[in-house]
């Protein structure tokens, strides 16, 4: 059986200081999605230190239009899956639509996700309106990611799935709102479709981690949806995406060539930026 690259016997945990640690030494962080064990052992094999549990799991498992449906009952079961994949990476999970919506649905709906899934930390799409929610899980001990930039969760606000952030006056916005959510204790901020030179300017700005997707090669790590890469996805890829089984003899050479273009800043190119 496939062992992957880590040895078995000495694997350390990611944990949020490590994060904070492969900034400050400006060693790259490369993450993916995964939603069962196959995949995640794999992808916790190849080394990608974070791991996410995506509300996007509406579109690649479910097959459905946006991520909107998805329930607590979905991201727990499976998170549950790819826990039992995960022997390194930081598990970081989506709070699905409307969990969050206030205080107390966020404490009971994140603390669910860690005791009966087993997530690590908790993503949550939004700005500086979401800095009290962001607060308390902090207070509580939850880590979290503040996901900033394109939100799909708003796709009908929004009006369609579109770069973020262009224009001076939403780009200064978008940086406030990513100062104001470190504040508020958010240990990762997640970048999504925003131009390049605000992904560098957010990620030379703020103290914490920030992960891109679509968001350029300065930002400190990067995610890729696994199916994307993979290129099993249906219909056009996004081009911020590159499927990396071209060249690739098997799926574990896949993402140990992501790996290691992320760690070496050849992906993502000129070509995956806006
Ligand atoms: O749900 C998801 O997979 C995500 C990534 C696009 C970052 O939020």
């Amino acid at each position: 059986m496939y062992k992957g690259n880590l040895d078995q016997q000495t694997v350390k945990p990611i944990t949020v200081a490590s994060l904070a640690k492969m900034k400050a030494q400006g060693e790259r962080i490369a993450c993916l999605t995964a939603y069962d064990y196959s995949f995640a052992h794999a992808v916790d094999a190849a080394g990608n230190e974070v791991i996410l549990v995506g509300d996007s799991l509406g579109m690649v498992m479910q097959g459905r239009d946006t991520t909107l449906p998805v329930t607590m009952d979905d991201i727990i079961y499976h998170t549950r899956c790819v826990a039992a994949g995960v022997r390194r990476a930081l598990l970081m999970v989506d709070m699905p639509f409307m969990s969050h919506a206030t205080l107390d649905d966020a404490l009971r709906n994140a603390g669910r996700m860690m005791k009966e899934g087993g997530a690590h930390m908790v993503k949550l799409e939004g700005g500086r309106e979401q800095c009290d929610v962001v607060r308390r899980l902090s207070e509580t001990g939850i880590p979290v990611c503040a996901h900033l930039g394109l939100r799909p969760q708003s796709v009908h606000k929004l009006g369609g799935y579109r770069v973020q952030g262009r224009g001076a006056d939403a780009a200064d916005a978008m940086l406030h709102d990513a100062e104001a959510l470190q504040d508020a204790g958010a240990d990762v901020l997640l970048l999504e479709c925003v131009p390049a030179e605000l992904g560098a300017r957010i990620t030379s700005t703020v103290r914490v981690p920030v992960i891109g997707i679509g968001a350029g090669v300065d930002c400190d790590g990067q995610i890729l949806v696994l199916q994307d890469m993979l290129g099993l996805t249906p219909g056009k890829t996004p081009k911020f995406s590159r499927n990396f089984m071209q060249g690739a003899g098997s799926i574990q050479e896949a993402l140990a060539a992501y790996v290691s273009a992320v760690r070496d800043g050849s992906f993502p190119s000129a070509e995956h930026a806006f």
